[in-house]
């Protein structure tokens, strides 16, 4: 009898399992070939003078509702076993997590990955194109050879939304160029905590000043000429998440809660949002923070009410990492509670063959409306029309990648940010005629500590490991050829020690999210020591600080006579020469408070 019940229940797995797999997988496997197939000319999305409405319409009364789910679906592009996989599950985008490159890691061998990836998107039978995203948060920053602006710290304190216009259009071109599409900045949170390690990604704490350089960055890279699909994130409040609310064991504010009463949230955070969807914002990002309860991606008031019906947002909303599946420990539960809400493109079921059987399971059941699904896989195709990814290929000019005008502008961009916070006896600006300049610092002859984190790695780089000049580099190239300017990190002169000026360069390590989270954000005990020795030697001192956020400096603030945040220039330290001794004036002005 056992043996009978036992085969029973084998026999009824094998064939429920069977059926699931007729039913469900692969799900659009038959619609797949070889190479791009030519499809019937009157497919009329395919006609580029027709509206981008007409077009969507029609690509849409076109899909089986494999393929709207498989639109819906944003890859790590690591997680993609089989290329094949791209056009049999019709996915909508792929990305690089920050760090995530192609072999070689050069800007060629992104170019040909990308390519590689999209050419598979294309033989699908509708050959809807991926979305390839990245985050390029100060320039193409995953990209050995590309050119670093400032972070969006530093760029808030330039306080100058034509500059930053620019400076996005530039990294539009040098992102185009390697094929990417679509960049996950720019970021609209409004930070109201240094000790928040994503304040530098930040414009910083004033809503007028994120929202105008906010909304200037996302048209600079919609409007290139090579438009690139921006999103603006992370929808809302992100900024103003609670110290000890985390709810990743090793962080303490990222990925928090934010607690705060509608009216802040409307009144500090949802500004730069409402001003970014009027300006055609196409995607937007909603944050791993939990609001009234709700993590984001769960609040259909604030993504549905809110954002779509109230705001009129008409592009579609892309969770962050893995925040869907926080929702619940359910995947099933967590995907139709985040569509729901009115989540349209899931990032990262890094199992996208079970996001498609739960999708299709969820519309089957009436889990998901087919309303629904139809608005979400509209909302992307509008984006994706409206930046051109059916009427072009992706790549371009790889020259563009650090060309001399685009290193010129993030030298500018680099002076413009620096913000003089003490000056007496007129220290600054500094004689190129200076007979003996000392310089330490553990920032000073650093080209990663000045990049911050998302450059090349998650976490950055500390050392010099990758192309710029360093600060040190800047001082050097800018003084007469009678100065003699001597470094040495600790600050450690030991020939002629007496100096004219002594120039401290220090500041933060590279830090990315969570991790650089920190109580009590201040300078390294190295540093500190660094500044005490240069005092002792140098007629005159000089402290720049490269860090992403404001930092204590009460331990050495009475011994400088100058003070210069720096902010994470990126890899032009020459921009920081430049107001340093006078070829260009200190325009900064703070984007948060810095309590000196
Ligand atoms: C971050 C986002 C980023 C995404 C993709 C997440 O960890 O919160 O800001 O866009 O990763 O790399």
């Amino acid at each position: 009898m056992k043996k009978i019940i036992v085969a029973g229940a084998i026999v009824l797995a094998v064939g429920l399992g069977a059926w699931y797999w007729y039913a469900y997988y692969p799900v659009t496997s038959s619609l797949t070939y070889q190479a791009e197939p030519t499809r019937p000319a009157d497919w009329r999305y395919l006609d580029a003078s027709l509206s981008i409405d007409e077009r969507v319409e029609d690509l849409l009364s076109r899909m089986t509702q494999a393929e709207k789910i498989g639109q819906m679906a944003l890859i790590e592009k690591n997680s993609i076993s089989d290329s094949t996989d791209i056009s049999r599950y019709g996915l909508g985008g792929l990305l690089s997590g920050a760090g995530a490159r192609p072999d070689p890691n050069t800007p060629a061998g992104w170019q040909d990955m990308v390519k590689n990836f999209d050419t598979y998107s294309r033989r699908s039978r509708l050959g809807i194109p991926i979305l390839y995203g990245v985050d390029a948060n100060h320039g193409h920053g995953n990209v050995p050879g590309a050119t670093l602006f400032p972070h969006f710290i530093g760029l808030g304190a330039t306080h100058d939304p034509e500059l930053v216009k620019k400076i996005a259009s530039a990294t539009a071109k040098e992102i185009a160029a390697t094929g990417v599409t679509w960049s996950f900045s720019p970021t609209l949170d409004v930070a109201t905590d240094p000790r928040w390690g994503r304040a530098y990604e930040t414009f910083g704490s004033d809503t007028a000043n994120v929202t105008d350089l906010g909304v200037a960055y996302m048209r600079g890279l919609q409007e290139a000429a090579s438009p690139v699909l921006a999103a603006a994130k992370h929808y809302v409040g992100n900024g103003d998440m609670e110290w000890g609310t985390s709810i990743n064991k090793n962080f303490k504010i990222d990925q928090g809660v934010t607690r705060i009463d509608e009216r802040t949230l409307r009144a500090t955070h949802l500004p730069p949002f409402k001003a970014a969807v009027q300006n055609g914002a196409l995607s937007v990002m909603a944050g791993l923070n939990t609001w009234q309860d709700k993590k984001l991606s769960a609040n259909s008031y604030l993504l549905t009410d809110v954002l779509k019906k109230e705001l009129g947002f008409k592009g579609f909303v892309v969770s962050d990492w893995y925040g869907v599946y926080e929702i619940s420990p359910s995947p099933y539960r967590s995907l139709t509670t985040a569509v729901n809400a009115g989540v349209d493109m899931v990032m990262l079921p890094f199992d996208y063959k079970s996001f498609s059987l739960y999708m299709n399971l969820a519309v089957d059941r009436g889990d998901i409306s087919r309303e629904r699904l139809d608005d979400a896989v509209r909302r992307i195709l509008r984006a994706k029309f409206a930046v051109g990814l059916f009427d072009r290929r992706p790549g371009g000019d790889l020259s563009t990648l650090n060309s001399p005008d685009h290193r010129a502008l993030a030298r500018e961009a680099v002076a413009k940010s620096q913000v003089l916070l003490k000056n007496r006896y007129q220290t600054l600006p500094l004689s190129k005629k200076t007979k003996r300049i000392v310089v330490a610092g553990s920032s000073a002859d650093n080209i990663g500590r000045q990049n911050g984190a998302w450059t090349i790695e998650w976490q950055g780089v500390d050392g010099n490991w990758f192309g710029g000049t360093s600060i040190l580099g800047g001082i050097r190239e800018a003084v007469s050829g009678d100065t003699v300017v001597e470094y040495e990190k600790s600050g450690t002169i030991v020939n002629n020690p007496q100096a004219e000026i002594g120039i401290a360069v220090v500041g933060e390590a590279p830090y990315a999210e969570g991790w650089g989270d920190a109580a009590h954000p201040e300078l390294s005990k190295e540093d500190i020591a660094a500044i005490k020795k240069l005092r002792s030697i140098s007629r005159r001192l000089v402290v720049v600080i490269v860090s992403g956020r404001p930092v204590d400096i009460s331990a050495i603030s009475g011994d400088a006579d100058a003070i210069v945040a720096s902010w994470l220039p990126g890899s032009e330290g020459a921009g920081v020469a430049d107001v340093l001794f006078g070829d260009q004036p200190f325009t900064g002005r703070l984007p948060m408070a810095w309590p000196l």
